[in-house]
């Protein structure tokens, strides 16, 4: 089924100098840029898009480090591409994903983990409405 992602290059990544090598990841794997912006996240904003870890240990943690640079947004677009994005990724502990992810070669820890996808059709349809429909 033809199907869209939201996918954030996360600001370790973009910190790197990463983001042409992961977008060209998900370009080889026949997935299409739909929307793509970047920005520096406020805190409440990140409270939205991670609304559903509110109350985790790894919860503080992970809203400065989603907050403390530039990060890139996008819509990516093609079949199973939720599936698909998900398996490019990797495991979100980068010592756990497989060999040639995304987390694997770029990712330092859980949390500084390079890229966030949605991880079902419910979830692409809020985050993209909250990333590119909202403002
Ligand atoms: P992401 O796919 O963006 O979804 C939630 C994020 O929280 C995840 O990637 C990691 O960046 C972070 N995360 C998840 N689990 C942990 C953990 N156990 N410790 C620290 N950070 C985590």
């Amino acid at each position: 089924m033809m199907e869209r992602s939201l996918v954030l290059i996360k600001p370790d990544a973009v910190e790197r100098n990463l983001v042409g090598k992961i977008i060209n990841m998900y370009e080889e794997n026949g997935l299409k840029v739909v929307k793509l912006k970047m920005e520096t996240i406020s805190r409440s904003f990140a409270a939205k898009h991670y609304k559903d870890h509110i109350g985790k240990s790894f919860y503080e943690p992970l809203i400065e480090f989603i907050t403390k640079g530039p990060l890139c947004a996008m819509v990516l677009e093609g079949e199973n591409a939720i599936e698909r994005i998900r398996k490019i990724n990797g495991s979100t502990d980068p010592t756990k994903a497989e060999e040639g992810t995304i987390r694997k070669l770029f990712g330092t820890s859980i949390r500084e983990n390079c890229v966030h996808a949605s991880d079902s059709m419910e979830s692409a349809m809020n985050e993209i409405e909250l990333w590119f429909n909202n403002n």
